[in-house]
C-alpha cells in the first residue's frame, strides 16, 4: 500500500500556517483588483471632453485586464484551499477614485489611477518577497501581475506629465 507523503514546499501540512498567511495576502489582492474594476468602469465611462478619450479607452481596457488579475487571484486562492470571499466582505478604499465633481477633470482619474496602481505595486512586491522561498508559484504569478501594474502606471505617469508639461496639472 503506498503511504501518500506531504510534498515540500507550500502545500506541506507543516507549512499551513504560512499557506494560510499567503491566502490573506491573496484575498487583500484579489479586493484591490475587484475595487479596481469597479474604478475604472466608472471614469472609463463618466469622463467627458476630447482629450479624454484616450484616457477613457486606456481604462475601458484596463478594465478587462484588472479582471483577469482579479480571477488569477481567486484561482491561487483556491488552489492554496482558501475560499474566494464574497460580496459582503467588500469593504472600498479608493476614496481617491471616487468621480470627480466636474467630469472633465482628467487630471483627478488620472492621479487616482496612478495611486491605485502605486498601491497594488507596494502590495504585490510584498507578496513576492513573503512568497520568497515559500511559494515559488504564487511568486511567479505576482511577479507577472507585478509587470502589468508597472506598465499602467507608467502609461499613466506618461499621461500626467503631459498635463504638467502644459501646466493643467
Ligand atoms: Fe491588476
Ligand atoms: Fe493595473
Amino acid at each position: 500500500m503506498t503511504t501518500i507523503t506531504p510534498g515540500r514546499g507550500i502545500f506541506d501540512s507543516a507549512n499551513a500556517e504560512a499557506r494560510e498567511h499567503v491566502v490573506e495576502l491573496l484575498v487583500k489582492a484579489y479586493w484591490m483588483e475587484i475595487e479596481t474594476v469597479m474604478s475604472y468602469i466608472s471614469a472609463s465611462v463618466n469622463l467627458d471632453g476630447v482629450r479624454a478619450q484616450e484616457i477613457k479607452e486606456s481604462l475601458t481596457e484596463d478594465v478587462q485586464e484588472e479582471l483577469g488579475h482579479a480571477q488569477r487571484f481567486a484561482e491561487r486562492i483556491k488552489e492554496l484551499y482558501g475560499v474566494v470571499p464574497g460580496s459582503e466582505e467588500f469593504s472600498a478604499e479608493q476614496s481617491f477614485l471616487q468621480p470627480p465633481e466636474e467630469q472633465t477633470d482628467t487630471v483627478h482619474v488620472i492621479r487616482g489611477v496612478i495611486e491605485a496602481e502605486t498601491g497594488a505595486i507596494e502590495h504585490y512586491t510584498g507578496i513576492v518577497e513573503e512568497t520568497e522561498g515559500v511559494d515559488p508559484v504564487t511568486q511567479d504569478m505576482v511577479i507577472e501581475i507585478l509587470r502589468d501594474e508597472q506598465g499602467h502606471r507608467r502609461l499613466f505617469e506618461g499621461f500626467l506629465r503631459e498635463y504638467e508639461l502644459e501646466g493643467q496639472a
